[in-house]
């Protein structure tokens, strides 16, 4: 049955010139049928050069209004119109603009997890895999960090040289996770690497073995000569690593793991909206997309540099 709807989807794809980007705490079904699949900095930069006439992009919100945001001549789909990021939701432009007043000799850095409308107030954006090289290749040496205080601290950590203003927010998936939970799982599976995605509280990555994003843990798996892993991140890594290392062993480090915004996409979302009976077409007002524009420019230019 789901071999017939990805068939269906990848014939309707090619029919209707349409590239699926898929994050990847998409279902495993999902990945086999995207044109690519990657954390969200490799998605912004495919966003940019994505030939198609349409994307989808099989995530939340603020991944597809960055696909609009860089190709506003496309058509932009989002299969599920309510598969948001409560993070991207936790500052708005008033909250913004008093912080901004309260911090004046502050470039704002913005998590990628944030809406465009809130972008168009920043001055760069950046995700968990570039955030290090991005503000250290920054002229600016007072930053405040928008929302995410976890990913923040994280990257303070390393770019010591700069002094980053923290607020109070962060990924309510991640931010749960605590140091007992860690332990326990050690405990239970002590010869296991950790590894864990740095939107999870310091005393959580203090004992990871390695911290990155959904790509680099993923990388990082593959190629390690280890066999064991507690994954530290969406349990869907846990499902994708186990399906492309068969020979080796993965264990989710909670089974609340679970980001329900991403997974409010099935299959049968992508299909219905490919043949245009459910999902929604991204629009973005050009003084916002503009402005939010900037931002993303900027963050693929000290990213990529
Ligand atoms: P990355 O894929 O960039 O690691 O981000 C994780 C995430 O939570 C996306 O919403
Ligand atoms: Fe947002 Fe966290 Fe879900 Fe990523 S995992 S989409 S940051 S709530």
């Amino acid at each position: 049955m789901i071999k017939d709807i990805q068939e269906r989807i990848a014939q309707l794809k090619k029919e209707k010139d349409v590239c699926i980007l898929a994050h990847c705490y998409q279902s495993h079904d999902i990945l086999e049928v995207a044109d690519y699949v990657g954390d969200s900095f490799g998605l912004a930069q495919k966003a940019a050069k994505a030939e198609a006439g349409t994307v989808m992009m099989c995530g939340v919100r603020f991944m597809a209004e960055t696909c609009k945001i860089l190709s506003p001549e496309k058509r932009i789909l989002l299969p599920k119109s309510d598969a948001g990021c409560p993070m991207a939701e936790q500052l708005d432009v008033d909250m913004l603009a008093q912080l901004k007043e309260r911090y004046p000799d502050h470039a704002v850095v913005a998590y990628i997890n944030t809406t465009a409308e809130l972008k168009t107030l920043c001055d760069v954006c950046v995700t968990s895999s570039s955030a290090a090289k991005i503000i250290k290749n920054m002229d600016a040496d007072k930053i405040l960090f928008i929302p995410d205080c976890n990913l923040g601290g994280y990257i303070a950590k390393q770019v010591p040289e700069k002094e980053i203003k923290l607020i109070n927010g962060g990924c309510p998936t991640h931010a749960k996770i605590t140091k007992r939970e860690v332990e326990a799982a050690k405990a239970a599976h002590p010869e296991a690497l950790f590894l864990v995605h740095p939107e999870c509280i310091a005393e959580v990555t203090a004992l990871a073995d390695f911290v990155g994003s959904t790509t680099e843990i993923m990388d990082y798996a593959k190629e390690s000569e280890a066999k064991s892993f507690i994954i530290g991140t969406e349990n869907s890594i846990v499902q994708h690593l186990g399906i492309e290392c068969s020979d080796k062993r993965f264990y989710p480090l909670s089974k609340d793991l679970v980001c329900h915004n991403m997974k409010l996409t099935t299959i049968a979302d992508v299909l219905h909206c490919l043949e245009g009976t459910d999902g929604e077409e991204i629009a973005l007002d050009e003084d916002i997309r503009l402005g939010a524009k900037r931002c993303i420019d900027e963050m693929l230019r000290l990213g990529n540099g």
